[in-house]
C-alpha cells in the first residue's frame, strides 16, 4: 500500500459520521440486502459480530502502515473463515461491495474516487491474504 492511499483511508475512517454507533450495524444491513442468503451463515444475534467489525476496522486502520506484519494473522483468519464459517472465495466480492457502499453512505460529500480506490485496494489485499490462508492446503 502506498503512503498516500493509507492516509486517505485513515482520514476517511476518522472523519466518518458516527463510526462507533452505526457503521457495523449498517454494514451488515447492507450485506444482507445485497444477498439475504448470507444471513444464514451468521448468528441470529448479531451484536457480538457488530462489535467485532467495529474493532477490526479500527485496529486495521490504525495499523495500516504495518499491513505486511498483519498478514500471518490474516492468513489464519482466512483459514478459520473457510473451515469454520464456510466463507468461500465467491463470497468475498459482495462483502467488499457492502463495505464500499456503507463507507460511502457514512462519508457523505467527503467521499471521492481516490478514497474509493484506496479502500478497494486495501480490501483486495486483505482478501488475497485471507484466501492464501484458506486455500493453501
Ligand atoms: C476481508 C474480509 C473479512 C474480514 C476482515 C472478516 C473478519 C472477521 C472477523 C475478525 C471475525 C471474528 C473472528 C473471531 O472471532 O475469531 C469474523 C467472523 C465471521 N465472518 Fe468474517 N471477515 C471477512 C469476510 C467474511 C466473508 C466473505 C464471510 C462469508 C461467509 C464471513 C463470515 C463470517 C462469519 C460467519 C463469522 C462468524 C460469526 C459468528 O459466528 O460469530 N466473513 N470475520
Amino acid at each position: 500500500m502506498s503512503i498516500q492511499r493509507n492516509q486517505l483511508i485513515q482520514h476517511n475512517w476518522q472523519g466518518l459520521d458516527g463510526v462507533n454507533q452505526g457503521f457495523a450495524e449498517a454494514y451488515y444491513k447492507k450485506l444482507f440486502e445485497l444477498d439475504p442468503t448470507l444471513q444464514s451463515l451468521f448468528p441470529a444475534k448479531m451484536q457480538g459480530q457488530i462489535d467485532k467489525l467495529n474493532q477490526t476496522m479500527t485496529t486495521l486502520v490504525d495499523a495500516i502502515d504495518q499491513l505486511e506484519s498483519m498478514k500471518p494473522s490474516l492468513r489464519a483468519l482466512g483459514q478459520k473463515h473457510y473451515f469454520i464459517y464456510f466463507a468461500e472465495k465467491a463470497h468475498y466480492p459482495l462483502f467488499g461491495e457492502a463495505l464500499i457502499e456503507t463507507l460511502k453512505q457514512f462519508s457523505g460529500d467527503s467521499w471521492t474516487d481516490e478514497t474509493e480506490q484506496a479502500w478497494r485496494h486495501l480490501y483486495q489485499e486483505l482478501v488475497e491474504a485471507m484466501l492464501k490462508g484458506a486455500l493453501s492446503f
